[in-house]
């Protein structure tokens, strides 16, 4: 019988996981399919418990989902700190987990990039920044949170430090903080679409040691990852992101390595780039 998959989510037309879980099943094979559907926070468990009762194989959720989902599933440790749900599993109970962090990792780790030891520099101090800081907090790094108001970055690596290393600071030194790191992320709104001459950081003040990551997709390439480009460094866009955090919600489903050339591909289409 064929298995189903599900993301939640309000607005939830253009959400790329269907494209993306439907190409993986076909390639692999598999007999299970993917759909988006529009819910409301007070509808999630309800709709949660249906699915379960009906043999879903996994959800996913996203805005305004995230959050609320805390309250009905088991989170796993991470995802609980986190405070951010983005994919159920029904194998044992309900339980939730946060991919984001580990999306993240699993991109740069592709591109041969060590995270444990490296000092890594997170602009942005809001939902995506959180679950990258306790993931490579847990995975050993030395995170920095940098953000315009700097006590949402001091807060947030306070709670952080009970993972690993964290400390929170403004944007004003933010040069000397990029000298002094190995790996860059932008988790700020900088550079997306229609603000795409916005940008973090210039050439200037970046090194060609230096791994640079835009968690922004929409421009595919944006002005900090040309930045990036001229000072040398490396650079990895946000649509890895999208990626690699549906990868590994359909490893924690299926238990299967998931295909994530052709996961790739379908997001790609799916945007149009
Ligand atoms: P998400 O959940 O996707 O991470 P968010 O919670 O809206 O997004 O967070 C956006 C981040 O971009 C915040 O860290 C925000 O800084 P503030 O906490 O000071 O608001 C940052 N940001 C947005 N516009 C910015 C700008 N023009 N300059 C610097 N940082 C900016």
């Amino acid at each position: 019988m064929r298995t189903i998959f599900a993301v939640y989510g309000d607005p939830i037309e253009h959400s790329l996981s269907p494209n993306m879980h439907n190409a993986a099943f076909k390639e692999l094979g598999m007999d299970c399919t993917y759909h988006a559907y529009r819910v409301k926070p007070a509808r999630l468990k309800d709709t949660l418990l249906r699915a379960q009762a009906m043999g879903f194989g996994g959800v996913n959720l996203t805005v305004p989902l995230k959050q609320e989902a805390l309250k009905i599933v088991d989170a796993d440790p991470l995802a609980a700190a986190i405070g951010a749900i983005n994919t159920i599993d029904f194998k044992d109970g309900m339980k939730g987990y946060n991919t984001d962090g580990i999306g993240a990792k699993r991109c740069i780790e592709e591109e041969g990039v060590t995270i444990s030891g490296s000092n890594v520099l997170i602009v942005g101090a809001g939902g995506a920044s959180r679950a990258i800081a306790f993931q490579f907090a847990k995975d050993g790094a030395n995170i920095t949170i940098a953000n315009r108001t700097e006590e949402k970055a001091v807060e947030l690596a306070t709670e952080v430090s009970s993972f690993g290393n964290a400390r929170g600071c403004g944007l004003d030194d933010l040069k000397e903080l990029i000298a002094g790191s190995d790996i860059l992320i932008n988790c700020t709104t900088l550079g997306m679409h229609p603000n795409i001459d916005t940008s973090i950081a210039t050439a200037e003040d970046m090194h060609p040691n230096l791994t640079v990551f835009d968690i922004v997709y929409n421009p595919l390439e944006t002005r900090l990852l040309r930045e990036a480009k001229k000072a040398g460094a490396k650079t990895i866009t946000g649509v890895m992101m999208l990626v690699y955090q549906g990868a590994e919600a359909f490893r924690i489903w299926t238990g299967v390595e998931p295909p994530v050339d052709v996961m790739k591909k379908a997001v790609l289409e799916g945007l149009k780039l």
